[in-house]
């Protein structure tokens, strides 16, 4: 089994210190940096646009891994790729041509992934499976940290590890919201190699603890 991908969630850090906060989360044993884009209309939050995840680049020298939740969010691909993210992942509600979608991705030379809102079923992911590098299953609805983790959506893990595996392809299936030292063991028995935290990471005095804690769950 391939080692544990842990991504802090950025929405959690102090938004008055964010360069700091980049580099303790790299120190602290991050993998990657989770960067979410909310836009107060896919979603019903605002967080930051890809002038701050350029800013942030000098900082962090970890994989940018930047989640939309903007509708539309093809005129925005770009902006992001210059920004210097690495993988880029949106929701297939975003727009009307999924498919088209992952190859503008991959054609500004980033890798793709596709995230599923809990009311989103797997059966989307079937006709774009060659195009993607990630799935990212929401267990919490999208726009803010901090909610709690919904159970429900274990089963739609599991059927993504099959289909993932059915596919032979390199795909890493990612979980985001609700994740703690308590919920994390849940995913990856499900079959998550990827976890993203916001609070159970930014939320802790001690980074590296909390990114531990996520690892090697305390069996909580
Ligand atoms: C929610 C975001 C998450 C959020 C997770 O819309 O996609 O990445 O930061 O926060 P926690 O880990 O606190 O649930
Ligand atoms: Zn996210």
């Amino acid at each position: 089994t391939r080692p544990l991908i842990i991504a802090p969630s950025l929405l959690a850090a102090d938004f008055a210190r964010l360069g700091e906060e980049v580099a303790a989360i790299e120190a602290a044993g991050a993998d990657w940096l989770h960067l979410d884009i909310m836009d107060g209309h896919f979603v019903p939050n605002i967080s930051f646009g890809p002038a701050v995840v350029k800013a942030l680049r000098k900082h962090c020298g970890l994989p940018f891994d930047v989640h939309l939740m903007i509708a539309p969010a093809d005129p925005y691909l770009a902006a992001f790729a210059e920004a210097g993210a690495d993988l880029i992942s949106l929701h297939p509600e975003a727009g009307p041509h999924l498919h088209r979608s992952l190859q503008t991705i991959r054609a500004l030379g980033k890798k793709a992934g596709v995230v599923l809102n809990p009311g989103t079923p797997a059966s989307v992911l079937a006709p774009v499976m060659d195009l993607l590098d990630l799935v990212l299953v929401m267990t919490v609805n999208p726009g803010f940290g901090g909610q709690s983790f919904l159970h429900s959506q274990l089963p739609k893990i599991a059927e993504i590890r099959r289909m993932i595996d059915a596919s032979g392809r390199d795909i890493h299936l990612q979980i985001d919201g609700g994740v703690t030292a308590a919920t994390a063991p849940l995913c990856v028995e499900a079959g998550a190699d990827t976890l993203v935290a916001g609070t159970a990471v930014f939320g802790k005095p001690d980074y590296a603890a909390a990114i531990a804690a996520l690892r090697q769950p305390s069996g909580m």
